[in-house]
């Protein structure tokens, strides 16, 4: 058991694992840095740096979308959120309590309220256990749904029921089944302990799209029906605009703009989020016809060694010498409009010349840089 790495709580003024309120999950300051080792004596010789100084908050019931290139960090935050991996520093307040302090068994405890769903249900499902010991698996660790297998059995099929499957296919190995039946394996496996929170990371991404949709259906019913939190990881936008209260996008281990989904897809301040849009291809002809694509210059640098300043200055075609020389905070971007978290406005983007409206993005950003005392 570690001790949390820093004390930010306790340098803010507030007593370490106090409730932060609405929020069920709250991350401050994540960062997770993997040593790259070299030669003969695996010296470590330089950082990974996979998360670097994520804050996010995720309110009950809500779904936060998280989107952001393959390698950004994304599934890297997902495991540090569910404390698969313990982070370089920062904290994971969970239910108002930082849950890095926890101990084995008060970790065994909080595990049963945060799940996962897994990309590829080929790999994240044992081939060589039945569908019902796959589901039943939870169970038993909790010693919950019963204590006899004929107990089990019938939660295992009650939740074969809820996921869409047929509960008479209990007996069934996961080869038996196709990839989206797959995937609604691996989500009873998730809901069988009744969790607060489900990290979904990109559970659609390795299906046919016909199958995406009615897989993200069941999710959203499953949602509604149980009260369910959702932290949904895409590496595209356009798969969580319609299930996300609001979305953060990442960009090489930081977010780069968080906010409500309407305010994020209006009036995207950020120039990568503007980007990220611009590839989507809109149904209304005309309008598809007038999209203008926002083209990066170059690749995702390697988060081994990030950019100076503001990491997406080495693409972005509105930066200047000044975005070289500063990181950027995550600044918050609503001024008039009445959307706020914890007293704070709830758009936030890490930018010092973000786009604002009828701006053009394909060109050098003028002006004085946007600070967070000008918001
Ligand atoms: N265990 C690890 N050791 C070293 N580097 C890792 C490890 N896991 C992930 N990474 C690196 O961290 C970065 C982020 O990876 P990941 O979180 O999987 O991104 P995403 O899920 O957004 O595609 C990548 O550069 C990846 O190679
Ligand atoms: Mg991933």
């Amino acid at each position: 058991m570690t001790e949390a790495p820093n004390g930010r709580a306790e340098a803010a003024g507030m007593p370490p694992g106090a409730p932060s309120g609405e929020y069920l999950l709250e991350t401050r300051g994540l960062k997770m840095h993997f040593p790259i080792k070299a030669g003969v004596f695996k010296r470590t010789v330089g950082h990974v740096k996979a998360v670097d100084g994520v804050d996010l908050q995720v309110r009950q019931g809500e779904t936060l979308g998280l989107v952001g290139e393959s390698g950004c960090g994304k599934s890297t935050l997902a495991r540090l959120i569910l404390r698969l991996l313990e982070p370089t520093d920062g904290e994971v307040i969970f239910g108002g309590e930082n849950i890095l302090r926890y101990d084995r068994k008060q970790m065994l405890r909080v595990r049963r309220d945060m799940q996962i769903i897994f990309q590829d249900p080929y790999a994240s499902l044992n081939p060589r256990m039945t569908v019902g010991n796959i589901i039943a698996e939870p169970l038993k660790t909790h010693g919950v749904g019963g204590s006899g297998a004929g107990e089990r059995k019938r939660r295992v099929q009650e939740l074969l029921e809820i996921v869409g499957l047929n509960p008479e296919h209990y007996n069934r190995y996961p080869h038996e089944f196709s990839g989206g039946q797959r995937q609604r394996i691996g989500v009873a496996r998730a809901v069988a302990l009744n969790p607060k929170l489900i990290i979904c990371d990109e559970p659609v991404s390795a299906l046919d799209v016909s199958i995406q949709a009615q897989v993200v259906n069941l999710l959203q019913d499953l949602q509604k029906e149980f009260g369910l939190t959702y932290v949904f990881i895409a590496h595209d936008l356009s798969v969580v605009k319609h299930i996300s209260d609001r979305v953060a996008v990442m960009y090489l281990g930081k977010i780069a703009e968080i906010s409500d989904r309407k305010g994020l897809y209006a009036e995207p301040r950020h120039p990568y989020t503007n980007a990220l849009l611009s590839a989507i291809p809109v149904p209304d002809p005309e309008k598809e016809r007038a999209r203008r694509r926002v083209v990066l210059a170059g690749d995702v640098p390697s988060p081994a060694n990030p950019p100076s300043g503001c990491v997406f200055h080495t693409r972005c075609p509105r930066a200047r010498e000044y975005c070289k020389q500063h990181v950027p905070p995550l600044i918050p971007q609503d001024k008039d409009d009445g959307a706020e978290i914890g007293g704070k406005p709830d758009h936030r983007a890490s930018c010092f010349f973000p786009v604002l409206e009828g701006q053009p993005i394909n060109q050098r950003a003028e002006g004085t840089p946007y600070r967070v005392s000008d918001a």
